[in-house]
């Protein structure tokens, strides 16, 4: 087991490893003062692992309650969002009480939104069950739903009391869903290199616990040097200007990872088609789209996707006021910057490829 500590002015701990599921009563009692509990889950998560949370919390003498919504990117709406506060509502929580997000990125999103605005913000305890969410989602405080205009864009910065990923709930984790966490582990080998991506490169299966454990360690530094993204923490938008408008265009078939995964290779086919990065670096980041059954984006729908794409990268959040994008760039494995341009300019960018 496995802890990573992050060291805002309101710290946090990272628990990673098999089985902390099974203690997760006396974990959650620990971090908050909470007498009541609602656990938050989907429709798969929560029929291989809802009982077992509501039991260890009831043994820690929280009185618990469960909302469960529909599993998938659709239900990551306001509605779903009112559903929660609404059930918060009528079940009588207070400030002091809290909310366990047990689930992948979208429960963690949603479920995090509710509780940073329930009453003005309650707990809420991360217990990722996804690969993405493991490494990405559930450290950090982003939370949101999507609205029609796009992905996240009605949301808070608020931090959980705790993360707790149980390594063993991978297990029964569907491929597609291993391969859209892989998507964001791509994103950090390209962000850091070292050993993210000998691991990568290895299998990440044969070392998983160290996995999950040195993204966690990356993404707190960052999250501690930027909390609410004023410039380093764009760095972790990597691939995602082009993966989030890949991932409108298919209505959301395309899961986030793998959409993230495809916005990274176009990236650095297109650094290396600017000279900006070598041939080798480049061939090195296909290879890991290709090894984890990602499919690459090839050339003629990178420039229809890039020539279609400019209203959904404006709407995107990270487009500026002045309609100015902070791409992120890749001039090396481990070397990559936030790089200022406008739309046009991005486009012309991607379309280099
Ligand atoms: P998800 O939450 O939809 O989970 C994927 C699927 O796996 C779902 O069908 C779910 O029911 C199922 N599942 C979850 N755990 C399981 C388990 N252990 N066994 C079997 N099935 C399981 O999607 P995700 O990929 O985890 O997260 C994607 C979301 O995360 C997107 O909405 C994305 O925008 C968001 N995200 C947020 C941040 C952030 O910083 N807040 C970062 C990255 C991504
Ligand atoms: N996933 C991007 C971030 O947390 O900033």
């Amino acid at each position: 087991m496995t802890n990573v500590e992050v060291k805002l002015n309101n710290p946090y701990s990272v628990v990673i490893g098999s089985d902390v599921l099974e203690t997760l009563g006396e974990r959650v009692r620990s971090v908050t003062k909470a007498r009541k509990a609602l656990i938050v889950t989907d429709s798969n998560v929560s029929a291989l692992y809802l009982e077992g949370a509501k039991s260890s919390l009831r043994s820690a003498g929280f009185e618990v309650f469960d909302f469960v919504f529909e599993a998938g990117e659709k239900s990551k709406t306001p509605a779903t969002y009112f559903d929660i506060i609404n059930c918060l509502g009528e079940n009588g929580f207070k400030r002091t009480d809290a909310v366990v997000a047990l689930g992948g990125g979208v429960v963690g999103d949603i479920a995090g939104f509710a509780a940073a605005t329930y009453m003005r913000g309650i707990d809420v305890i991360q217990v990722p069950t996804t690969l993405l969410a493991m490494i990405d989602s559930s450290v950090g405080g982003k939370t949101g739903v999507d609205l029609p205009f796009g992905k996240n864009l009605l949301g808070a910065f608020w931090q959980p009391k705790a993360v707790i990923a149980d390594i063993s709930t991978l297990e029964t984790l569907p491929e597609r869903e291993w391969k859209t966490g892989i998507g964001e582990g791509i994103k950090y080998a390209c962000l850091v290199g070292g050993r993210i991506l000998e691991i990568l490169l290895d299998g990440v299966e044969n070392n998983i616990e160290e996995f999950v454990q040195l993204c966690v360690e990356y993404k707190a530094s960052v999250v501690v040097a930027d909390e609410k993204e004023g410039g380093l923490r764009k760095l972790l938008n990597l691939g995602h200007t082009v993966g989030h408008a890949i991932e409108k265009q298919s209505d959301f078939e395309i899961p986030h990872g793998v959409a993230v995964a495809r916005g990274v290779a176009i990236m650095a086919k297109a650094a290396y088609a600017c000279g900006e990065l070598g041939g080798n670096e480049r061939d090195v980041i296909l290879s890991l789209l290709t090894k984890y059954g990602i499919e690459l984006p090839c050339e003629s729908s990178d420039m229809a996707e890039g020539r279609n794409m400019s209203e959904a990268f404006a709407m995107d959040k990270k487009a500026e006021g002045n309609g100015d994008i902070s791409a992120v760039v890749i001039r090396g494995l481990g070397k990559c910057e936030v790089s200022k341009m406008t739309i046009k300019q991005f486009v012309e960018y991607i379309s280099k490829v």
